[in-house]
């Protein structure tokens, strides 16, 4: 089983369409094993988009990024990282696909609603900036058989 990070952007919140988001991962039968709701303050901002600071996006990504809550969530799954970006889709508005999260959602590439994390060494380091590990809680699954 793996862990990955997701987030689901201000503009998800501000468009009511958090539940249609969350609802993809859950039918996928990942497991939501953490989840919180809040505003992030600048340097948390800074500090989770450090990698790209200094590209000419950066600025507006995080103003964007604190502009409004956020959902924050720890998913679980066989290859979790993969399979989720593979229902977020890639990065880049023109390369995101219909039936994809952000090929449906999104019409901007900055504004692209969701963030996941794209490697076991980027889902370390954004579940541990997200989350203490009493706010997360793993569950027995009673439809394992299912999956
Ligand atoms: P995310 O997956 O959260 O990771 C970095 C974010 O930077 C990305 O989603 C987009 O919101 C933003 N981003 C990446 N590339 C560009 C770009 N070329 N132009 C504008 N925003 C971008």
């Amino acid at each position: 089983m793996e862990r990955t990070f997701v987030m689901l952007k201000p503009g998800v919140v501000q468009r009511r369409i958090a539940g249609e988001v969350i609802s993809r991962f859950e039918r996928k039968g990942l497991k939501i094993i953490a989840l919180k709701f809040f505003r992030m303050d600048r340097s948390m901002a800074e500090t989770h988009y450090a990698e790209h600071k200094g590209k000419d996006f950066y600025d507006k990504l995080v103003e964007y990024t604190i502009s409004g809550p956020v959902f924050a969530m720890i998913l679980e799954g066989e290859d979790a990282i993969g399979v989720v970006r593979r229902l977020t889709g890639p990065t880049g508005l023109k390369d995101s696909l219909p039936g994809t999260i952000r090929g449906d959602f999104a019409a901007q590439t900055r504004l692209n609603i969701v963030h996941a994390s794209d490697s076991p060494a980027s889902a370390a380091r954004e579940i541990g900036l997200f989350f203490q590990p009493g706010e997360i809680f793993p569950w027995e699954d009673g439809n394992a058989g299912w999956f």
